[in-house]
């Protein structure tokens, strides 16, 4: 993929040799506020493997921000290299300070590699950072609303495909039991739902078989799938949707945390032909961005709470809006994004 065949704003390489940082920062759109989403340290077989995942990820960002409601755009930012090896002082601050010198275009905050206490490392050079420790004025732990914003989306979908906005009495899977899938279960549980869960994680399941043992858990995410459910929640990796799962599925609704569950494009319309109601991933799992933008304001944790409780009627109205126009949820998803930053971003153009 070349930038100048998407619609990206702008793409920065930065490179700083004596650190070894190899970054680089792609802003798809800036039309809703200064772009926001995590920085992603990952060990990138190529440089074009790392431009394409940042020009994807900048993209779902943009359309994830605009139906949060947040005054924010997209952008994200990887780091090539190995965090475990290539992490240092250094190239963290070294990174930070090309972050800063985009003046406030770009926000950035954690993704897989980077953790709050690296964010804490890159605000000694930027103003421009979110999702930092809370001994820092930092959100903390953005699983915990993203959990919660998942929940409500799931909620959102029983409304739409039951009539009434609850779990109870429904069995949910859970493919996944890390930071946003415990939380998740809690709040299923508290519902009144049963639920069923899968982790290759030893530690994961020794947790789950301690906390809740009413939880059934089944060996590995394809039995999870062809279980008797009736909501099915991918909260692992990404693609957990394709054409043999989609085939496989049970369950009547699929709300999960997990980031793009969709494997290709046309999964969603496999979705639709077998009756199963998908609430888009982008929209269910916006909790956790919330929560790091409302550190830009000074954390108030109530209040972003708040805000990540709107993801039920976003999802309920998307829902609505694909019923009227006959597309898949994503697609209205899609739409109703690009309104949003049509509509909203052009304000703009009233001068000031
Ligand atoms: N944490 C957030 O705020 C946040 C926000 C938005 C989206 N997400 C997405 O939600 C998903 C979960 O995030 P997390 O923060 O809980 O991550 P995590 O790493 O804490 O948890 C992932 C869990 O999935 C398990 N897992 C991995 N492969 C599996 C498999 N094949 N079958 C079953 N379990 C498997 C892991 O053992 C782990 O327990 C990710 O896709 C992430 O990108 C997270």
């Amino acid at each position: 993929m070349g930038v100048f065949t998407t619609s990206h704003e702008q793409v920065v390489y930065c490179h700083d040799r004596p650190s070894g940082l190899r970054a680089i920062i792609a802003i798809y759109s800036t039309a809703l506020g200064p772009a926001l989403g995590g920085t992603r340290f990952y060990p990138y077989a190529s440089e074009d493997d790392a431009l394409h995942d940042v020009l994807d990820l900048s993209r779902g960002m943009a359309y994830k921000n605009a139906l949060a409601g947040l005054d924010l755009g997209g952008g994200k930012a990887v780091i090539w290299g190995d965090p475990d090896k290539d992490k240092s002082e250094a190239l963290l601050r070294a990174y930070g300070r090309f972050v800063q010198s985009l003046g406030g275009r770009y926000y950035t905050a954690c993704d897989v590699g980077t953790y709050v206490q690296d964010m804490d490392t890159v605000a000694k050079e930027t103003r421009f950072v979110t999702g930092r420790s809370e001994s820092h004025g930092g959100a903390g732990d953005s699983s915990v609303l993203t959990a919660y914003g998942v929940f409500q989306g799931m909620r959102a979908a029983a409304e739409h495909r039951w009539g009434s906005p609850t779990l109870a009495g429904r069995r949910v899977g859970i493919a996944g039991l890390g930071k946003v899938g415990k939380h998740l279960t809690k709040h299923l549980i508290d519902d009144g739902a049963a639920v069923v869960a899968t982790d290759v994680s030893e530690r994961a399941v020794e947790w789950v078989q301690s906390t809740y043992p009413q939880v059934d858990l089944v060996d590995g995410a394809d039995k999870l799938v062809a279980a008797d459910l009736d909501v099915y929640a991918p909260c692992a990796l990404g693609g957990a949707l394709n054409d043999e799962t989609v085939a496989a599925l049970r369950a009547k609704i699929v709300a999960g945390a997990a980031n793009n569950q969709l494997a290709h494009p046309g999964v969603e319309k496999l979705l639709a032909e077998r009756d199963v109601l998908y609430a888009p991933d982008y929209v269910v799992n916006s909790g956790g961005v919330i929560q790091v933008a409302d550190e830009i304001d000074g954390f108030n944790f109530a209040r972003a709470q708040q805000r990540a409780g709107r993801i039920f009627d976003t999802t309920r109205e998307i829902l609505q809006l694909a019923a009227a126009e006959g597309v898949p949820p994503a697609v209205a998803a899609d739409r109703l994004a690009e309104r949003r930053m049509a509509d909203v971003g052009r304000l703009r153009t009233i001068l000031l």
